[in-house]
C-alpha cells in the first residue's frame, strides 16, 4: 500500500492550485481503518452515547467505539460509568443488548458478576468445587476495566487512552459556538435511528460540514440558498452556517427548512445542528469499518416547548428525509473510491469545503501518517 512508502499523500500535501481531498484508501483500506482504531479513535475524546437513554440504576447500553466493545452503565451514584465491555474471566463479550441488569452485571458464561462500580463480586467455583479463591487470584484486582469518561449535558464522550486534553479544554471552540442555549431546558423529543449507512464514517462529517451541496440535495426538503451560508473553521470545530435572510425566511415552502442554522462538528465524530430559535439535532456516528457508519439522530427542543404528536411527527419526517438524501450522496462517495480517478481525492471548493479540508487534515495528524 502506498501510505508504506510515504508518497501517498503527495497529491493532498500540494500546495499549488486548488487543493485535493484525502486519497481513496483512506476511506477504502483496511489498513487505514486500523490505524485509526488504533491511533486517531483512542487519543482523542469520541462521542458515544446519550445520557438519557440510560435513566434508571442499573441500565446498561453496549457500544462500540474505535472496534473495541465498550459498556455504558448507570451506577448507583446516579454517575454514567463506561467500562471495556469484556469479562474478566475468558474475556467473553458481556452485555449484548441495551437493558437494566439491576444490581448485577452477569456474565452468561460462567456466572462471574460485577457491580455496576466494575468490582467483581462473584466468581462462583472458579477456585474448585468448594467456591475457594485460588491462590494468586486477587478479585480486587479482575473488576471490569473502566475507560475513560466525560458528559456533557446529555452527551457521553470517551477518551480510550486517558491521555486527551480535558474535555472541557478540548470542546471550547463548539461550547462558544453553542452560546445563548440553556442546557438546562434541552428535551430530547424525537430519536431516528437510521441502522449502518454504507458509507465510511468521515464521509458523513464532511458532508455535514459542507454547505455546498445543501441546495441540490435538499432542493425539496429546505429552502436554505447557498449564499446565505458561510463555513466554520476553528480547531477542532468545523462546520457551516446560514443566517436566512427575511427574505428567504417568507418565501419558504410548508414543511422545508428556512431558519438560521449551525451546523457544528468536534471533531472526530460528534455533529450538532442548531436551528434558530428553538431546536437542536445530534447525530452519533459510530464507525464501524471502512465502509460502515451506525447513525442516529436525536432531536431536541431549548426551550422547554410543548410539542404536539403531530409535529414531533412532522420534525422526525423532515429529518428522516433529509438525512436520507445525504445518506444517498455519502454512499455514492463510498462508491466512486472504487474507481483510480478518485485514487487523487478530488478536488475541494477553497471556499465552501475549507471546513472539509480542515477535518481531512485532523484525519492525517490523528492518525500520524504525515
Ligand atoms: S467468560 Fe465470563 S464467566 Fe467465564
Ligand atoms: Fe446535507
Amino acid at each position: 500500500m502506498k501510505q508504506q512508502n510515504g508518497d501517498w499523500l503527495a497529491i493532498f500535501k500540494e500546495n499549488d492550485g486548488v487543493k485535493h481531498g484525502l486519497p481513496a484508501q483512506a476511506y477504502t483500506s483496511d489498513e487505514f481503518w486500523q490505524r485509526e482504531c488504533e491511533k486517531l479513535f483512542p487519543e482523542t475524546w469520541v462521542f458515544a452515547g446519550f445520557v438519557h437513554e440510560l435513566a434508571k440504576t442499573g441500565d446498561v447500553s453496549p457500544i462500540n467505539v474505535a472496534g473495541r466493545p465498550l459498556l455504558l452503565v448507570r451506577s448507583p451514584s446516579g454517575e454514567i460509568k463506561t467500562f471495556h465491555n469484556v469479562c474478566r474471566h475468558r474475556c467473553l463479550k458481556l452485555v449484548d443488548a441495551p437493558g437494566n441488569v439491576g444490581k448485577l452485571i452477569r456474565c452468561p458464561y460462567h456466572a462471574w458478576a460485577y457491580d455496576l462500580n466494575g468490582s467483581l463480586r462473584a466468581s462462583p467455583y472458579f477456585g474448585g468445587n468448594d467456591d475457594k479463591v485460588p491462590e494468586g487470584f486477587e478479585p480486587k484486582e479482575n473488576g471490569l476495566v473502566p475507560v475513560r469518561t466525560a458528559i456533557w449535558h446529555d452527551w457521553i464522550f470517551v477518551n480510550l487512552s486517558g491521555t486527551a486534553r480535558e474535555f472541557e479544554e478540548y470542546a471550547a471552540p463548539l461550547v462558544a459556538r453553542l452560546e445563548g442555549i440553556d442546557f438546562e431546558k434541552i428535551e430530547p423529543v424525537s430519536t431516528i435511528d437510521f441502522g449502518e449507512v454504507r458509507t465510511n464514517w468521515k464521509f458523513l462529517i464532511e458532508n455535514f460540514i459542507e454547505p455546498y451541496h445543501v441546495q441540490f440535495v435538499h432542493a425539496t426538503t429546505t429552502d436554505q440558498p447557498l449564499v446565505e451560508h458561510y463555513t466554520v473553521v476553528d480547531g477542532v470545530c468545523m462546520g457551516s452556517a446560514i443566517d436566512v435572510s427575511e427574505k428567504t425566511a417568507a418565501e419558504a415552502g410548508c414543511g422545508t427548512l428556512a431558519v438560521s442554522s449551525r451546523y457544528l462538528t468536534l471533531f472526530p465524530n460528534f455533529i450538532v445542528g442548531r436551528y434558530f430559535p428553538d431546536q437542536l439535532g445530534v447525530h452519533l456516528n459510530i464507525p464501524m469499518g471502512p465502509d460502515r457508519t451506525h447513525q442516529k439522530r436525536v432531536i431536541y427542543t431549548t426551550e422547554g416547548q410543548t410539542l404536539s404528536d403531530d409535529e414531533i411527527q412532522a420534525l422526525t419526517t423532515l429529518w428522516h428525509d433529509v438525512h436520507k438524501e445525504d445518506h444517498e450522496m455519502c454512499e455514492r462517495l463510498q462508491a466512486g473510491r472504487a474507481s483510480d480517478v478518485a485514487a487523487g481525492g478530488g478536488v475541494l471548493s477553497p471556499y465552501w469545503e475549507d471546513s472539509v479540508r480542515l477535518f481531512q487534515e485532523h484525519i492525517v495528524a490523528g492518525t500520524d501518517l504525515n
